[in-house]
């Protein structure tokens, strides 16, 4: 499953153009953008049992792909909707207003995960169209959905959500009631106008029918015994009911009719033709299906951010110019964050100063008071959190805001506490984070902060350029032949106590982040150092097979080779990160040069090591000990 996401993805980008670079082959992106899966989960369910304990099932197996809001609707006898949707988790929602009490044998849910309008119930799915026959669930982007909306519009269409998905039902509820086509056609009629990514299961209450389409997000057939059928983002939403799985391919429309559950037919919404495709067992439990062919969250997140660097990448311009505008206007800029988080800031500020010539401060948000006198109203602070539920963020955001500095965040939760406080927010877009560890997010942030600093330096389109090339570099440093070679480099390190890591300049934060990937997993002590610190007092902790990795890059190749040598010439077992080998190198990870983005692509391979070496140890990768995902005490 996951060598074929790879290879489709692959093969999207090498139909999309060539180009290239160095000596790495490119692939340019597609003008309509890439093929991205935006988290959200959806299960829907045709069959001859009560939908909603399914229903309430598969979104609890789904929440991993989106949390901040969740909906169940049903057909019930008749061919009225019972729906109830709120914001919060699903269990949350489910004490709430008990989604178990929704009648019928035929229903949608969906678990959301916030990209086109806020966390809200309105924006909350399954979205009704107008006349309220036609109900929606939807995982990915409708790019044209405000052109669609304007057309709705001008048909007299109205609109309660911020959504891009509400377009959907309307535009099926037009070509019924106003085309006079069936529910069908209608659907297949307005899959062909949607650009973007999605996946979407409609139904419609009075022929009780349903259909499931996908483009380019993930959409899989349950077929289960006496005549129940399953439509989900993600196998584990209906394992427990069935094994036997439809795998659709961009295009397939699954046309699924209650009166004849007996049978379900494929079509290609793009041609209308009737496609073929089997049905195959899988042999998954539930724990490992979630995970996909990974066996832990730590190793999916790394693997994801071929798409998630990308993702991160594509902010909206205007969003990305007006913080620019802000940072510029400010008397005094800080960048605060916590651990990984703090990294992303140290890195990002090293880029302001060499590409901006922009002074930027970075201070650890648990150190945040000391530096209280220095606020003042037009000082401005971004803070960079994944969670935006990090308590010494939170304070030092308020402490920022009671002297009336004005608070930028950069989040990858939507509607968590400090895109709350501040007054403006640029979301990473990566999508729930499981593992305890930072791995997506931290590169995603890494990305943010770059396309800032390029856009500060009135090179937002050189930004925007330098990070789409990244996506090779990264699927490279992903793949299965760099996970087997770091493994040997595990099994390596395995049994040392100590671990040494040294960077200069921004890779300096690299260490940083790559020695706390690697303590806070394996329990192996690493500790990072300024290149040119050692000859000041660590190179005493250096001797005879000391393990020491040196992140290496064009412009800092002089220096932190000569510390490599210090390193090697006291017997310590040299790992280079860089372009080039060199003869004192024991061992070698190539990472091609990529310039202002080395801290991006460098940190790659350090995360999979870390992973390795918590896999080899017995540890569990994705909870390590003492940890917790968002740290709520002070
Ligand atoms: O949610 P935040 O980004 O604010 O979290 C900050 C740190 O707690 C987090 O980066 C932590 O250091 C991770 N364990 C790193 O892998």
């Amino acid at each position: 499953m996951e060598n074929y996401s790879r290879r489709i993805l692959n093969a999207a980008f090498f139909l999309a153009g060539i180009v290239r670079r160095n000596t790495i082959v490119i692939y340019e992106r597609s003008p309509k953008g890439i093929c991205f899966f935006i988290m959200c989960g959806i299960i829907a369910y045709a069959g001859t049992e009560d939908a909603a304990p399914i229903l309430l099932e598969g979104l609890k197996r789904l929440e991993y792909r989106g949390y901040d809001s969740a909906g169940i609707l049903t057909i019930n006898g008749g061919s009225q909707f019972e729906l109830k949707k709120d914001v919060g988790k699903v269990l949350e929602i489910h004490l709430k207003v008990n989604l178990l009490d929704l009648k019928g044998t035929i229903g949608i849910a969906h678990t959301r995960w916030a990209t086109h309008g806020g966390v809200t119930r309105r924006n909350a799915h399954p979205h009704v169209s107008n006349n309220g026959k036609i109900a929606v669930i939807h995982n990915g982007i409708i790019e044209n959905y405000k052109d669609l909306k304007a057309q709705l519009e001008s048909e007299g269409f109205h609109f309660y959500s911020e959504t891009d998905t509400e377009v959907v039902p309307n535009l099926i509820e037009y070509w019924m009631r106003i085309r006079g086509a069936n529910f069908v056609q209608a659907a297949l009629n307005s899959f062909q106008s949607l650009e973007g990514n999605f996946a979407i299961v409609v139904i419609d209450g009075d022929s009780k029918t349903m259909i499931g389409s996908k483009n380019g997000s993930p959409l899989v057939l349950g077929v289960g015994q006496d005549r129940n059928y399953f439509l989900a983002s993600d196998i584990p939403a209906f394992l427990d009911r069935t094994k036997d799985v439809v795998y659709l391919y961009d295009g397939d429309t699954v046309v699924i009719t209650q009166q004849e559950t007996d049978r379900y037919e494929i079509l290609d919404f793009r041609t209308g033709k009737k496609v073929e495709r089997p049905v195959q067992s899988v042999s998954w439990d539930i724990e490992h299906a979630a995970k996909g062919e990974f066996d832990h969250f730590m190793l999916k997140e790394i693997s994801e951010q071929v798409e998630t660097i990308q993702r991160a990448a594509s902010q909206d311009r205007q969003t990305i110019e007006e913080i620019t505008a802000r940072i510029r206007k400010a008397r005094g800029v800080f960048l605060i964050g916590c651990g990984s988080s703090y990294h992303a800031c140290l890195s990002a500020s090293y880029l302001f100063s060499k590409l901006a010539s922009f002074h930027i401060n970075t201070v650890l948000a648990s150190e945040f008071s000391a530096y209280e006198d220095f606020l003042k109203e037009d000082t401005l602070v971004i803070a960079v959190t994944q969670s935006g539920e990090t308590i010494d963020v939170l304070d030092a955001i308020k402490t920022a805001k009671q002297k009336g500095c004005q608070i930028i965040s950069i989040v990858n939760v939507m509607g968590s506490s400090a895109t709350q406080f501040a007054d403006a927010s640029i979301f990473l877009n990566a999508g729930p984070e499981v593992s305890v560890l930072s791995t997506k997010t931290y590169t995603a942030q890494l990305a943010v902060l770059t396309l800032l600093a390029f856009s500060l330096a009135g090179k937002y389109d050189e930004g925007v350029r330098e990070l789409k090339y990244l996506w090779n570099v990264v699927y490279n440093l992903t793949s299965q032949n760099m996970r087997t070679r770091l493994k040997q480099l595990a099994d390596r390190l395995s049994t040392s106590e100590h671990i040494f890591v040294l960077g200069r300049g921004s890779l300096y934060a690299t260490a940083l982040e790559a020695a706390l990937k690697v303590k806070e997993v394996s329990y192996i002590h690493a500790e990072a150092f300024a290149g040119g610190e050692l000859k000041h007092g660590p190179i005493s902790l250096i001797g005879k097979g000391t393990p020491v990795m040196v992140f290496v890059s064009k412009d800092t190749e002089s220096k932190i080779l000569s510390n490599a040598m210090e390193v090697k010439s006291r017997g310590g077992y040299l790992i280079g990160i860089g372009p080039s080998a060199i003869d004192a190198f024991d061992f070698f990870i190539k990472v091609p040069e990529n310039e202002e983005l080395n801290p991006i692509s460098q940190i790659i391979p350090i995360q999979i090591l870390a992973y390795q070496l918590a896999v080899i140890l017995g540890h569990d990768p994705d909870r390590p000990r003492n940890l917790a995902k968002s740290v709520t005490v002070r």
